[in-house]
């Protein structure tokens, strides 16, 4: 956990330069609750993303959130950085949106939540969207 914290923050400063002001770690657990291990995301379908807000202090709701891709794969996140799922959200607001993003099929997929602090999800999978057809339509959200 620590070094990913560290892969976060220099990644933050690179690419999130300005409007983040490194402060001291706040110790809390933004407990991922939604995707849970083994869910399965098609590619272009909205997933909402959430986040337990009774492990987070209320002085924290207002703090500025990120919520970025991964996938573990050599010992490490693979995090990717430079195309975050959803940025400007508030930790407060406990869940947020997304559209997944046309990524390859695989089943370690992994979202991270990043305030002050870094939380990951269990591993879910991304395939591929669904071949449309009319019966698709009850699918989408
Ligand atoms: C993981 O390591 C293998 C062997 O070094 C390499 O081929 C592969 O590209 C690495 N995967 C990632 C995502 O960097
Ligand atoms: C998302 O958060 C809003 C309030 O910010 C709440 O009304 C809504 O029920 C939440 N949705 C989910 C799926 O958690």
């Amino acid at each position: 956990m620590f070094k990913l914290l560290l892969t976060l923050f220099a990644a933050s400063s690179v690419v999130l330069a300005g409007p983040i002001t490194p402060v001291a770690f706040d110790v809390y657990n933004p407990k991922i609750t939604s995707p849970v291990a083994a869910q399965v995301w098609p590619v272009g379908s909205a997933q909402v993303v959430s986040w337990d807000l009774h492990s987070i202090p209320p002085s924290e709701y207002e703090k500025v959130g990120h919520l970025l891709l991964g996938f573990n794969e050599n010992d490490t996140e693979n995090l990717d950085i430079l195309h975050p799922l959803s940025t400007g959200f508030s930790i407060g607001d406990g869940n947020v949106t997304i559209t997944v993003p046309d990524v390859p099929t695989r089943d370690d997929y992994i979202v991270v939540l990043l305030g002050d602090s870094g939380n990951v999800s269990p591993e879910f999978s991304i395939v591929p969207a669904a071949a449309p057809t009319t019966e698709d339509e009850t699918f989408v959200r």
